[in-house]
Order: structure tokens, then sequence, then C-alpha cells
């Protein structure tokens, strides 16, 4: 597929650099925004040329950030604290204390090999302090560009938050802009309009909405994914299935917003409000709520 010549299978940065500089001498120096590289491929008359965009291959890129949490301290564990479930508030068999290795949630638990048994996982404080509220920003920051090719999506362990707010930085985060927001309730909690990345179009897909579809409490307690809709947009140019990549990478190359709104510095999740399952917080038991991630996958190149 084009989607696959435009994924240019070498990692290390030199080389393709110097194979982009060797094959500007005997094609177009750039194509779009992008340089040009050839490889050899076999085909039915024998070794040949293929031109293609320069491209590194996209990959998995939590493995390069810095994460830094905001209040410093909102990671459990010290003092150590017992945290109930949110479904019942007898049911208090998760214990957090940052001393303890098999009982610590560091922040690097988000970015560890998912599939462990138990699960591995950052947990902030309990909501110790309600009804003041219960804020955390996490920021991953690359120190380099990156182009997303998929969803950005972040796994909870706790509930998931019932306010929330994905933002982006171009500028190795010096001014942020918000992605997308994220409620229960999204006049209630933000004034907008509840929207859903089907609502989009190419002309609004620059758009930042809210959608209540990841914040449904705690019946739905095995829906644990808060994405952000990368492939639904790219979608909107180069068809349901992503037949069309050519036509997105047209638009990119031509639409410098449209380039932009894919590409960050750094990335900020903002909590604002944790999962409480019901309308009315139990402030008998402040140790039900609280934030958890196991997991967030960013892919881009
Ligand atoms: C975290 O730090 C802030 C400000 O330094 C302080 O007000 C707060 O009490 C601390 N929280 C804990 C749990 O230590
Ligand atoms: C989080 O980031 C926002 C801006 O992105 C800032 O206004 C806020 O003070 C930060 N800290 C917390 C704890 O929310
Ligand atoms: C970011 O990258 C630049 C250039 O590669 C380097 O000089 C700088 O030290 C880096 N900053 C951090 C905080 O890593
Ligand atoms: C409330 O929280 C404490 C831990 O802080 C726990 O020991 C207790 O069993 C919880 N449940 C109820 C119903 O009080």
């Amino acid at each position: 597929t084009f989607f696959s010549r435009f994924q240019f299978a070498l990692t290390l940065q030199a080389i393709w650099t110097g194979m982009c500089n060797a094959a500007m001498q005997h094609y177009p120096a750039a194509w779009g925004h992008y340089d040009v590289c050839k490889s050899q491929v076999y085909s039915d008359e024998g070794l040949t040329w293929d031109y293609m965009a320069c491209q590194p291959e996209a990959a998995d890129m939590t493995q390069f950030l810095k994460v830094t949490l905001d209040p410093p301290n909102i990671t459990c564990g010290d003092p150590p604290e017992t945290y109930c479930a949110l479904e019942n508030p007898y049911m208090c068999n998760n214990e957090c204390d940052a001393s303890t290795e098999e009982l610590a949630h560091p922040p690097q638990l988000m970015f560890d090999i998912e599939g462990r048994n138990p699960t591995t996982f950052w947990q902030s404080t309990t909501w110790k302090k309600y009804p003041k509220a219960l804020l955390v920003n996490i920021t991953l920051s690359w120190n380099k560009t990156i182009e997303l090719t998929d969803d950005i999506v972040i796994t909870f362990e706790s509930g998931r938050p019932e306010q929330m707010v994905l933002e982006k930085s171009l500028d190795y985060g010096r001014t942020w802009q918000p992605y997308q927001f994220y409620a229960t309730d999204c006049l209630d909690a933000f004034t907008m309009e509840p929207k859903t990345v089907q609502d989009l179009s190419q002309h609004t897909l620059l758009d930042i909405i809210c959608t209540e579809d990841y914040s449904r409490g705690y019946v739905w307690k095995y829906d644990k994914t808060v994405r952000f809709e990368i492939k639904d947009r790219f979608a909107l140019f180069a068809g349901p299935r992503l037949h069309n990549m050519a036509s997105l990478y047209g638009q990119l190359d031509t639409t410098k917003n449209l380039r932009d709104f894919f590409t960050i510095t750094d990335l900020r999740i903002r909590l604002l409000r944790p999962a409480t399952g019901a309308t009315m917080v139990d402030e008998s038991n402040l140790s039900r709520y609280f934030y958890a991630i196991s997991d967030i996958k960013v892919q881009g190149r």
C-alpha cells in the first residue's frame, strides 16, 4: 500500500538522512515538505530504484520522554495510604507505600511493559482535601518534534476521570493549546456542547471538542481507556480504512495548520476531577477517589 511505501524501514537517522542526500543528485530534492529517498526494489524488470518521501518508521515514543508531575508530591505512598474500591467502600485492600517497591506507584509505571500480572501503574494520593479539587498535571516532554501517527491512548487503572483536558505544546512547553476536553457532562464542566470525533468534517477538523465518550461511570468499569483519535481524523482525508494516505500527505504538505495539528513537542494530561461513580461524593470515605494510570501510548515519528 501507499502507507508502507512511506514507512521507510530504517531507524538510524544518520543513515536515512545520508541516503536522502544521495538521492537528491538523481531526483527532485523534496517531495512536499519531505526530502526524497530511494531504495532498491526487485520487480519484473529486475533491480530498480523506488523513490519515496523520507520518513523514519513510526515508533513508540514513550521510550524517549521526560515525565513531570505537578504538584510534584501528588504520587501516593508518602505517607502510606489505604485505598478503597470506588464501587465498594468496604473493599479496602489497595495499599500504597512509596518506601516498599511492591507497594509503590511511581510515574515510570505508566511507560513500562504492559501485560504484567499484577498490573503496574502510577497512582495519585486520595482526594483527602475534598472539596478542594484534586488537580494533577502529567507533562510528557520529548525535546524534539513528533508527528503523531496513531491515537493517543491513556489506560486508567482507577475509574476514568470525570473531567480532564489533553493539552499539547509545539514550542517545548512555552505555550499550550487544548487538544480535547473530556467530561461526564461537557456543558457543566466546560460550557461546551458534547461532540464526538464523528461530528468532525474536513472543514472542522481543527476544532477542539469536548467529548463524553470516555468518562462514563463505574458501571462501565471495564472501559478503561481515554483516547485522542488521530486515525479518525486522518480518515477524513484518507478514507475510512486509510487506503488513500497520498491524499492525507498531500494535505499535510500544503496546509501548515493541519500539519501543526498533528505535531507536538510536549503533551499534558490535566486531571481535574476523579471518578466518583455517583452524583454525590461520599465525604465519609474519600479513600475511594483517586487517579491511577497503567499505560500511555504515543506513536509517532
Ligand atoms: C505537597 O506539597 C504542597 C506544596 O509544597 C503542600 O501544600 C502539600 O501539603 C504537600 N502534600 C503532601 C501530601 O505532602
Ligand atoms: C497545570 O497546567 C495548567 C496549564 O496547562 C496550569 O494552569 C496549572 O496551574 C498547572 N498545575 C496544576 C496543578 O493544575
Ligand atoms: C534539548 O535538545 C537540545 C538540542 O538537541 C539540547 O541542546 C538540549 O540540551 C536538550 N534539552 C534537554 C532539557 O534535554
Ligand atoms: C474508609 O476508609 C478507611 C481507610 O481510610 C477504611 O479503613 C475503611 O474501612 C473505609 N470504609 C468505611 C465504610 O468507612
